[in-house]
């Protein structure tokens, strides 16, 4: 499983315009996702869920939990989710403390909280709903040249955000602007997530599993 989804961040634009459009609309529900209008790096903030579903939905057998995501907006792109805050949360509204590391974005820049339905222990999620803008301070993040470029960096099901400033480390060292860098930067990426212990929580495929054992040496070479 790669930690890059083959998609362009014009996905998550679209997908983005769309929740908005819904979100606007006057007949719509509001936002199942709330934060304060400021949250500071390494400092907790409280963020409300208020979505819930209605226990004769269909649905209602499906998702079984939340996850929480940080969502950036890179220069002259649109809003995605680019990792996770919290996972695994039980499916009924609460409050859940966060802590937003200083190398996710610059500082002063207008960040959301993003969440969505999910499946406790998988990968997939049912679509996001967004915050809206939050502005966040404290931040040393630097854009990677891949975001700049408007591309996805990261499947953020799969990255907790502490690992983000590793994934972009890793983005600034392969990603030569060309598409056929990424592999490299996606390879130095898996890294993060397993150096970290992350990816035990995934379903790797044996092959998955076996690729990840070779990179993991030939990322002991490199790196
Ligand atoms: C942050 O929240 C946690 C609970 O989630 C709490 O244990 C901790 O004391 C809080 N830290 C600060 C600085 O408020
Ligand atoms: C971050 O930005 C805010 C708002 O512009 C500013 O007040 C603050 O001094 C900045 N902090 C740093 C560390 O640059
Ligand atoms: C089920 O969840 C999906 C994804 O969140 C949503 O688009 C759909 O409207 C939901 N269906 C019902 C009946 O709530
Ligand atoms: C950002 O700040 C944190 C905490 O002060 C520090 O550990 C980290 O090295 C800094 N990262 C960058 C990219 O400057």
């Amino acid at each position: 499983m790669a930690l890059v989804p083959p998609l362009l961040r014009i996905m998550a634009v679209l997908a983005h315009s769309l929740i908005l459009l819904i979100v606007f609309s006057p007949s719509a529900h509001a936002s199942g996702v709330k934060a304060p209008s400021t949250i500071t790096a390494g400092q907790n903030a409280t963020i409300s869920i208020t979505e819930t579903i209605p226990k004769d939905s269909e649905n209602w057998s499906k998702y079984d939990g939340y996850r929480l995501y940080l969502a950036l907006t890179p220069p002259g792109w649109g809003t995605g989710p680019e990792c996770w805050l919290a996972n695994n949360l039980d499916l009924s509204p609460q409050t859940v403390n966060i802590v937003i590391p200083p190398d996710v974005a610059p500082n002063n820049t207008k960040i959301e909280i993003a969440d969505s339905f999910i499946k406790k222990g998988s990968k997939k999620e049912s679509g996001y709903s967004y915050s809206g803008t939050i502005t966040f301070l404290g931040g040393n993040g630097t854009w990677s040249q891949r975001e700049l470029n408007g591309r996805s960096m990261t499947n953020a099901n799969r990255l907790p955000c502490f690992l983000l400033g590793c994934v972009r480390q890793c983005n600034d060292r392969y990603y030569t602007g060309e598409k056929s860098s990424e592999k490299a930067a996606d390879d130095c990426s898996e890294q993060c997530l397993k150096n970290s212990g992350e990816s035990s929580m995934g379903h790797l495929s044996l092959v998955a599993l076996l690729m990840g054992i070779v990179t993991w040496r030939l990322a002991q070479l490199v790196l």
